[in-house]
């Protein structure tokens, strides 16, 4: 495996020599990591041409790098840190909680308050099972589907996410016929069938074609932590139709939950879902994650006093660190914190804002594309052809994930950071400890990248 130079895939532009320049002690701890991390990172979203920065320590909205640069964090911990970097009160827990042990390998009560502050916020918990992701709590979720309904195949939709197991990985990319990895058996795809997005028709013929399906999964808030904008008219639509068919319908909040409200979009637009999947906020930016939903479908995970229950008829699940107490004090600090909705109106409040400026920016420099987003999310597209925010009714969602040059998004995300600002490509989850001055801060940085870029030939 080679690593990668900008110079070699991105024509010969100035940002990756200045990026390179700027950032030596990242650069050779690429090099390093990839004589021992198989593709020198540790999660696709983080690869970065021509490399990633590394990351030293990082407090409220802010992280240093390796080369002692300031960032502006957009990431937070890929939304998982809704208090921001090292908040005081989940440092106090986790200190706390780090003398009176990591892992019992056992039951304790930290599990059970925290499942009953799930249970309180979020409308669709009558019970609670904790996994360790996102991805986790997905796979659980179809399966305990699958044996509630007593049938095999998942619907999805087309553009949405839910981790990273063989049945999630259907249709998340155009051209959705083809997987998102290599390495899934063709078995395993063919349980999942896909519908486009924001077609409530298509969701209906399918349902009424086909007695098959047990469950469908949605992004509530829109595929793609909302890249693919969604309408809760759609959502309510696709409530009468699961229950109509009866089809188990699973919310994936595992990015907008504890974000949208404290009870997630559902509890916005006040459609309760069968099952949802939770991780991220929920663990309070540590690992962990979580289903809940109807105690008619969770049960299935209980034993029982019939052995042929308990062999052939029970949901089976495992995981070393489920629920480890770490998470668990973290998670409720956490939720405990939020609860009253006062961090959802700063953060939204916030994005509202850089969401406003950063279009200022995007018409004022005439750079293709657009700034869109829902609640604390800040989406961006640099696509000319969508020179407008997408419709959240929008049937048309094939350009929407598309990053036709993909140069531009890393020269981008190389331009911000020697600006100060660090953020994923298509968008950024803020959070509610970020400040006026940060949204001044970040304005700023993308005027200055996108004048980098266009000098350097981007855009033109
Ligand atoms: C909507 C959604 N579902 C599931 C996942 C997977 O979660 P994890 O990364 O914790 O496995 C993600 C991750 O970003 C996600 O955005």
């Amino acid at each position: 495996m080679m690593v990668e130079r900008g110079s070699s895939q991105g024509g010969h532009r100035r940002i990756w020599e200045i990026y390179r320049r700027a950032n030596p002690r990242s650069e050779a701890l690429f090099a390093r990591a990839g004589q021992a991390i198989a593709g020198h990172v540790t999660h696709d979203i983080r690869h970065m041409k021509p490399f990633p920065v590394y990351v030293e320590r990082a407090r409220g909205t802010r992280k240093w790098t390796a080369d002692g640069q300031e960032l502006i964090d957009y990431w937070m911990g890929h939304g998982s840190l809704f208090l921001g970097h090292a908040h005081p009160l989940l440092l106090q827990a986790i200190h706390e909680q780090i003398e009176r042990g990591t892992h019992y390998g056992a039951c304790h009560e930290l599990e059970a308050r925290w499942a009953e502050l799930i249970q309180r916020l979020v409308p669709s918990a009558e019970r609670v099972r904790f996994t360790m992701s996102g991805t986790e709590a997905t796979q659980l979720a179809l399966r305990l589907a699958r044996a509630h309904a007593g049938k095999p195949k998942i619907l999805k939709l087309e553009g949405h996410f839910h981790g990273w197991h063989d049945y999630a990985l259907a249709g998340v990319k155009p051209p959705y016929d083809v997987p998102m990895s290599s390495g899934i058996p063709g078995e395993s795809l063919a349980q999942v069938i896909l519908c486009p997005p924001n077609d409530l028709e298509a969701v209906g013929a399918m349902l009424a074609a086909r007695q098959d399906v047990a469950a469908l999964i949605i992004e509530p808030g829109g595929g793609s932590s909302g890249t693919i904008p969604t309408d809760p008219a759609y959502l309510r639509g696709l409530h009468d139709l699961t229950l109509r068919h009866g089809v188990v319908l699973i919310f994936d909040e595992v990015i907008t939950g504890f974000r949208y409200s404290p009870g997630g979009v559902q509890q916005v637009v006040g459609v309760t879902p069968d099952m949802t999947t939770l991780a991220k906020i929920v663990a309070g930016g540590l690992p962990g994650g979580a289903v809940v939903g109807k105690a008619a479908i969770l049960n299935r995970l209980a034993f029982g006093d019939d052995p042929a229950w308990n062999r052939k008829g029970r949901v089976a699940h495992a995981g070393t660190y489920n629920a480890n107490p770490l998470s668990a004090v973290a998670g409720i600090a956490m939720l405990d914190f939020i609860a009253d909705g006062e961090a959802h109106r700063r953060a939204n409040q916030t994005a509202a804002a850089l969401r406003q400026e950063l279009a200022g920016v995007w018409r004022r420099l005439s750079v293709p594309g657009c700034v869109y987003g829902e609640a604390s999310l800040l989406n961006y597209s640099l696509e000319p052809a969508l020179a407008t925010p997408p419709r959240p009714d929008t049937r048309d969602h094939r350009g929407l994930q598309v990053m036709a040059n993909p140069d531009v998004y890393h020269a981008l995300r190389c331009a911000l950071i020697l600006n100060g600002v660090d953020m994923c490509s298509l968008h950024g989850w803020v959070s509610a400890v970020h400040s006026e001055e940060d949204v001044a801060r970040t304005v700023q940085a993308f005027e200055k990248a996108f004048l980098l870029l266009r000098e350097d030939g981007f855009f033109s």
